[in-house]
């Protein structure tokens, strides 16, 4: 106990998960700790859930991104949640939001700390703050993220800890703890490469403000990604060959610049494919650190990996506590407004690789809207990186729900990353490499190396058709979207139905 609340006084703020959750009152903000479900806040949000059933309670929910323990689903469940920022995977939130129940605010994940700093949010009342510690001055130590904590500490009326003794003690040193000055004064983020540390090992406030401790064990819930497939396969295998091309013409050495991987299967699974790629001294300055990144940083390809949250499977979540040591030296855990920092995404050269749930002939992408109207995860850290990186590459499958969709349509449905964001599309069936084209040029790119054959004629027609009508950007309008209004329809985006659903 006393090398976990190394601030004597603050050992007075023990108390139980129910005592803390009282401190949170109808219609308040409450700042999470939590990013892809590592270091979330665990007791405190669940004895809210057993809060609700005696009172009511309504709250706004800011974290740093999504949350495990099926804490969003509870929450919502119970009719807890009326605000949610700034990103979230969980299904039942998914369906509240897009029946309107639920008020769900989107934000490029680097932005959030600046507006609550604004003023631009809610004020956070409480935060709840997952520790692996407190030091002698108070500060707090972080656990398996840092994502929006220190912020969230910084403005908040009264701060909860929830101490996790799970998570072994030697993490600390893993975190890189930097805020930024305020504006106008504020100097450059004065960070050169992916390694460097620029702030302090954990997170500064005025222990006054610890208003409750309330100790835990609980590990991180695992990450849900799935394995890799044989398309995923074929994702990675081009990403590869086009990299591995950008150093044969010598625009990019064997160690590449530093990448970033957005999450999700798809996304682990072409960091994964970097295993048998023919590149060395390999870094990472991404958002989340997955499976792949252990296996790469295991065989020795990873020198270094920046990030501001560790989401992987029990067994690698395990190799991780046993070798913290080992691990420490080459990770670094930072604030998620510092891991996506557009200055720093510019300034480091990043390879940015991100997923894409459709995109269209020019190069625009939709990474949360199915169908233009339904919200899937949020748009996450996608846009820090993919407006600023030195090569911008969006990922998916050609086709999704056994062909009954096509990810490449003739417009996109809803656009997250626009034309200017991307230079690279890849599918399982290729690559398109869009640097330097024009509209009309992306589109013959895209018809020839990404869409599905069985789509490749209707799309070829599409383009076509809108060709004769001119244009720098040439579309029918009036059939843009005809493609989603067939598969509303029919179930399916094929003319004749989903009676052509491909094996
Ligand atoms: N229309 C409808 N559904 C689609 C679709 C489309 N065009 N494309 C994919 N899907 C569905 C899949 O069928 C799958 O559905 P299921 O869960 O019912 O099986 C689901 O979307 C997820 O697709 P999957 O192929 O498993 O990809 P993924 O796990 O890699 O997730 C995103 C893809 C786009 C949802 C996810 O990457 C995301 O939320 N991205 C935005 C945020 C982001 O980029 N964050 C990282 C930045 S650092």
């Amino acid at each position: 106990m006393h090398d976990r609340i190394r601030h004597p006084a603050s050992r007075q703020r023990i108390t139980s998960a129910d005592h803390a959750a009282a401190l949170i009152e109808n219609g308040m903000t409450l700042g999470l700790s939590g990013f892809a479900r590592a270091g979330d806040a665990k007791a405190v949000p669940h004895a809210l859930v057993k809060r609700a059933a005696q009172m009511p309670l309504h709250i706004g929910l800011m974290s740093g991104a999504s949350l495990g323990h099926d804490t969003d689903r509870l929450l919502t469940e119970a009719g807890v949640l009326s605000r949610r920022f700034p990103f979230q995977t969980d299904p039942t939130l998914r369906r509240a939001i897009n029946h309107g129940d639920v008020a769900f605010i989107d934000q490029h994940l680097s932005q959030t700390a600046e507006r609550l700093r604004a003023g631009h949010l809610p004020a956070i009342d409480v935060a709840v703050i997952e520790a692996a510690a407190i030091t002698e001055t108070g500060a707090i130590v972080p656990t398996m993220s840092v994502g929006n904590a220190p912020v969230f500490a910084q403005l908040a009326r009264q701060i909860v800890i929830e101490l996790n003794t799970s998570v072994p003690a030697a993490i600390e040193g893993l975190h890189d703890i930097y805020m930024p000055g305020s504006r106008p004064q504020r100097g450059p983020m004065e960070l050169g490469s992916v390694s460097q540390r620029i702030g302090g090992s954990a997170i500064s406030v005025d222990p006054d403000r610890i208003a409750a401790i309330v100790m835990t064990d609980q590990a991180d819930s695992p990450s849900h990604a799935l394995p890799s497939d044989p398309e995923t396969d074929q994702i990675a295998g081009h990403i590869n060959d086009f990299l591995y091309n950008e150093v044969h013409h010598t625009r990019l050495q064997r160690s590449l610049l530093p990448l970033q991987v957005g999450v999700g299967t798809i996304a682990n699974a072409v960091l994964h494919g970097f295993l048998d790629a023919p590149f060395d001294g390999l870094s990472l300055y991404s958002e989340v650190l997955q499976d792949s990144t252990f296996e790469l940083l295991d065989a020795g390809k990873l020198l270094f990996a920046s990030a501001s949250a560790i989401t992987v499977s029990a067994p690698v979540q395990h190799r991780f506590m046993e070798q913290i040591e080992h691990y420490r030296e080459r990770i670094v855990l930072r604030p998620q407004e510092i891991s996506n920092a557009p200055e720093l995404v510019r300034r480091l050269g990043i390879i940015a690789i991100n997923t894409a749930l459709e995109f269209d002939l020019y190069g625009n992408v939709n990474s949360t809207h199915v169908s233009g109207t339904h919200m899937m995860n949020g748009i996450g850290g996608s846009g820090d990186f993919a407006r600023n990186a030195h090569l911008s590459i969006f990922v998916s499958k050609s086709i999704a729900k056994g062909g009954d969709v096509s990810c490449v349509v003739p417009m996109v449905s809803h656009v997250d990353h626009t034309e200017h964001d991307v230079d690279v599309l890849v599918t399982e069936v290729g690559l398109a490499d869009l640097r330097g084209l024009s509209p009309r040029e992306r589109a013959r790119a895209v018809i020839e190396h990404c869409v599905h054959p069985s789509y490749r004629d209707a799309l070829r027609d599409y383009f076509n058709r809108a060709c004769l009508r001119g244009g720098q950007t040439p579309h029918v309008l009036e059939e843009a979207f005809s493609w989603h209004q067939r598969q509303r329809e029919t179930g399916s985006m094929r003319e004749g139905g989903s009676a052509l659903r491909v094996a």
